[in-house]
């Protein structure tokens, strides 16, 4: 049941690779001649977009030879992004029909089709077999998911030993209980946030050695801040995440600057050793 209400709340409200296709045509962008860069400003959906994705892909041991798992993998932005700039392939798993049907597409539009493909799934019981994969990653999906040691066992156990699971997630700040509607839930249903500390525990309990945490709140702090000045000054967002978040976006991203201002939440990357 929960998961309905997590594919409902990503969805939309309409065939998501055509409403994408407007929006990029309103934004001045030819659809037959697109590159992976045009696609950024809708399919790397996190904070810090395409330049999180390449700083946490930098610290994963990648080569042509890599096949990664990117688990929760929304519109594909970040499996393409890796598959392109290393050359592997990537296989993204994600419980949303809409965005896996809409990455699909976004990847033949491209012409990345033959190294990068996706799966409906959920990232706590993978079909996958063990050591199947050479690296993980995961970017912004923990905070939908309450049973976190669930998905992190199955991180662990399809990625063969010495590979790495980067972690890229929102977490509970010192802050005071999360303001909402945020872009991954309207309300405390579907959310929930994990501490620093607990974090660490459940990376360490699923059999991970932790090399690297690197907070980058305030990063993420100048992100928002950035969006909502551009949305004030132009009336236009520098992202088109409202084609699936709906018109409550511009509020949504407000409260990411109360949230993230006011250490409500955190960003922070984990790098782990499987
Ligand atoms: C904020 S989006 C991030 C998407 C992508 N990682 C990115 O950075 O562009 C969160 C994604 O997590 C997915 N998700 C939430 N719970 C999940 C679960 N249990 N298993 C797989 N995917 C899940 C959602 O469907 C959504 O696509």
């Amino acid at each position: 049941m929960m998961n309905d209400a997590i594919a409902a709340f990503y969805s939309g409200d309409g065939h998501l690779a055509d409403m994408i296709a407007e929006a990029l045509r309103g934004s001045g962008k030819d659809i037959a001649a697109l590159k992976t860069n045009d696609l950024n400003v809708v399919d790397e959906f996190h904070i810090r977009g395409r330049n999180a994705t390449l700083e946490l892909a930098e610290r994963m041991r990648l080569d042509d030879k890599s096949y990664v798992l990117d688990v929760g993998s929304g519109l594909g932005g970040p499996a393409r992004t890796v598959a392109e700039v290393y050359g592997c392939r990537v296989t993204g798993i994600d419980l949303t029909p809409a965005f896996c049907e809409a990455a699909a597409t976004l990847t033949e539009w491209v012409g990345l089709g033959d190294r990068v493909d996706f799966r409906e799934l959920d990232a706590t019981d993978l079909p996958f077999d063990d050591d199947e994969f050479a690296a993980a990653m995961t970017i912004h999906v923990a905070m939908n998911i309450p049973a976190k040691d669930k998905m992190y066992a199955e991180a662990r156990r399809v990625v063969k030993p010495g590979g790495i699971f980067a972690v890229y997630d929102v977490l509970q700040g010192e802050g005071g209980e999360v303001l909402y509607p945020v872009p991954w839930a309207r309300e405390p249903s579907i959310s929930s946030l994990a501490t620093p500390e607990e974090m660490e525990e459940l990376l360490t309990a699923a059999g991970f050695r932790l090399l690297e945490a690197q907070d980058s709140t305030e990063a993420s702090q100048r992100f928002f801040e950035a969006m909502t000045e551009h949305m004030k000054k132009t009336g236009k967002s520098p992202v088109l995440w409202r084609t699936f978040l709906g018109d409550e976006f511009p509020e949504m991203a407000r409260n990411q600057v109360r949230n993230i201002t006011e250490r409500r939440i955190r960003t922070v990357t984990y790098i782990c050793e499987a």
